[in-house]
């Protein structure tokens, strides 16, 4: 009999690494070593370091590669971000709940995302990109501290291009370079132009960042159903055994790390 090691990581090998900002990069791994849906994290696996959770960055239909975007915090990301191409990684998974894109079609999809928080609603954005008809209008809201911790600046351009797309951006602190909107991404959430009966709206940035903003965003008119939250918690197993990820009595690896507000709008403080 065969024994499969759940914790058992694939080895494969980094293409290529793009900085996208101070403190923020892209890392590819080709070939693609596993496939995922968009929501779903994966553990990566620095040899000789140890593993950390992270959602990937790129579409779910590329066959040919797996990206992540990864800020800069500790000690995994330290030595991820110490590697170079050709370098061997570890990965496991994919794990968790996608983001439910059959309940996305014919609405309006409203995205909101804040920092690295973006690297996971890219995978979405793509997923939804590609089968763009199926979705009414999408609209993105994206904060980053300033103008140089932007992060997809090469491709926010060509995104807004697309038909039934609408990109506003927000930055904390501009500079000379800086034309657009100044403030937290609350700012950028004044006017809602959806139809609140039509539409789903999709939040990940730092736990302040989702506080606020589901907060707005439920004033604005989002039932807690139709708002979904990607939820960040330290985790250790990433298979529900540990009991390190709980929100409540929801577990953020297994049952998660897409939850809707109604499910978790009765825990006390969700956002830590
Ligand atoms: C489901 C899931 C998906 C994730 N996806 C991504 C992703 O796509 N990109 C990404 O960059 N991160 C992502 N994260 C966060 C990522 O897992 C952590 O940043 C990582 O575990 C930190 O590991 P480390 O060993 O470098 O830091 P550690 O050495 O464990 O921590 C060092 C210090 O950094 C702090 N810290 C830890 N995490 C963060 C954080 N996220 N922000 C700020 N400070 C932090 C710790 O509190 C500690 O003080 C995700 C987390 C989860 C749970
Ligand atoms: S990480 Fe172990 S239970 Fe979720």
């Amino acid at each position: 009999m065969t024994i499969i090691n759940p914790y058992e990581s694939l080895p494969c090998r980094l293409t290529e690494i793009v900085e996208e900002s101070p403190g923020i990069k892209t890392f590819t791994i080709s070939p693609k070593p596993i496939n995922f849906e968009a929501g779903q994290f994966a553990e990566l696996t620095v040899p000789g370091v140890g593993e950390a959770p992270f959602t990937p960055s790129s579409s779910p239909f590329d066959n040919d590669k797996l990206e992540f975007t990864i800020m800069k915090v500790g000690r995994v990301t330290t030595a991820l971000f110490n590697l170079k191409p050709g370098d061997l990684v570890g990965i496991r998974g994919p794990y968790g709940k996608r983001y439910p894109l059959e309940k996305f079609r014919g609405k309006e999809v409203f995205i909101v995302g804040g920092g690295v928080g973006f690297a996971p609603l890219r995978s979405l954005f793509l997923a939804l990109v590609h089968n763009i008809n199926d979705y009414k209008k999408i609209y993105i809201r994206y904060g980053a501290r300033s103008p140089k911790d932007i992060v997809y600046k090469q491709f926010l351009p060509k995104w807004d291009k697309l038909e039934n797309v609408d990109i506003l951006l927000t930055v904390d602190v501009g500079d000379e370079t800086w034309n657009g909107r100044v403030g937290v991404v609350t700012v950028i959430l004044d006017e809602i132009p959806v139809d609140f009966n039509n539409s789903v709206a999709i939040v990940c940035g730092p736990p302040i960042m989702m506080k606020f903003v589901t907060k707005r965003l439920l004033e604005a008119g989002f039932s807690g159903a139709d708002l979904y939250l990607s939820m960040e918690r330290n985790m250790s197993c990433g298979l529900g055994q540990c009991n390190h990820c709980r929100v409540g009595e929801l577990y953020v690896c297994k049952d998660g790390p897409v939850l809707t507000w109604s499910q978790i709008k009765h825990v006390r403080e969700p956002f830590v």
